[in-house]
């Protein structure tokens, strides 16, 4: 999902890039990650393979940790042998939600599920590059990928009414093209300059619940949308109650402010039919 609009991005600003899909690249295994870095001598490598299913991570931590820790470590290296800058994507998940302010990137980090502790080794291995940025970002939705959206479509196409959507956990909704633009910006400033390396966080403006962000999808089409608890909706992975990201950080070293996730839904909708 975030991979084809960084892709799209980045050719619309004229930039050389090359993709690499799965089949391409595994990134779990060595040898052809150091073969296609050492191939294409990249200045700037990001990494948005990921291991994202939250649920099932909890049956399978050992595949999100090769995934989204180990394999970070092979690409690391790789970044170092090309002197490359290395863009890891991280989450939300690493944070536990039990602050009521938004996360800093100088917050303490305790994520509550597998997956969360996976991408947080990712974290750990992304910094063993020189050249570093880690992007957590939060509650992300775009027109290549299933998301938040699309579920809450496929629910009214089912018929389902009312919708009933948890409202007693607060992000930051992200459009991925969104996201694009704020990782280009910052990877920029980051090949140029260390003192804009380390850990970033990018997400949407404003903060809303799962419900507020649910009404927006369905506004207009006469679905009903009725707040719930989580405790109704028990899934395998623990969800943080609250994992607002503050993106003071990015504000300061871009000069620009997030984009709003309204207007991402907006376009959203008209993009994917
Ligand atoms: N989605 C969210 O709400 C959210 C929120 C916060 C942060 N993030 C982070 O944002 C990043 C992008 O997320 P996304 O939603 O765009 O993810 P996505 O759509 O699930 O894309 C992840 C991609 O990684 C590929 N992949 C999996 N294992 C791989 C391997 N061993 N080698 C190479 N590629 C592999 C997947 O291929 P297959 O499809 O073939 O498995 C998929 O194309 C991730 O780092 C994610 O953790 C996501």
């Amino acid at each position: 999902m975030l991979g084809t609009d960084l892709r799209d991005e980045l050719t619309s600003l004229g930039e050389r890039v090359i993709t690499l899909s799965r089949a391409e690249l595994d990134v779990t295994d060595s040898r052809a990650v150091n073969a296609a870095i050492a191939e294409h001598k990249p200045s700037i490598i990001i990494n948005c393979a990921a291991y994202t299913k939250v649920d099932l991570a909890e049956q399978e931590e050992a595949l999100a940790n090769a995934i989204n820790g180990s394999s970070v470590e092979l690409l690391a290296d790789a970044a170092n042998a090309v002197d490359a800058l290395l863009v890891q994507v991280s989450t939300d998940f690493v944070f536990d939600g039990e602050q009521r302010t938004p996360y800093e990137v100088t917050d303490a980090t305790n994520p509550l599920s597998a997956y969360g502790r996976s991408k947080f080794l990712g974290e750990v291995a992304a910094a063993h590059a020189h050249k570093h940025l880690i992007v957590r970002t939060s509650w992300l939705f775009g027109v290549h990928g299933p998301n938040f959206v699309e579920a809450i479509r496929n629910q009214i196409r089912k018929g389902t009414n009312p919708l009933r959507v948890v409202n007693d956990q607060h992000g930051r909704p992200t459009y991925t093209p969104h996201l694009a633009s704020a990782i280009v910006r910052l990877a920029r400033i980051a090949n140029e300059s260390d003192v804009a390396r380390g850990v970033v966080h990018y997400a949407d403006a404003d903060a809303c619940s799962w419900f507020d962000f649910a009404r927006a999808i369905v506004e207009g089409s006469g679905i009903d949308v009725q707040p719930v608890s989580s405790d109704e909706f028990p899934r395998p992975a623990k969800r943080p109650a609250y994992s607002v990201l503050s993106t003071e950080r990015y504000e300061r070293l871009t000069g620009v402010k997030p984009a709003s996730w309204r207007e991402g839904l907006a376009e959203y909708l008209e993009r994917r039919t």
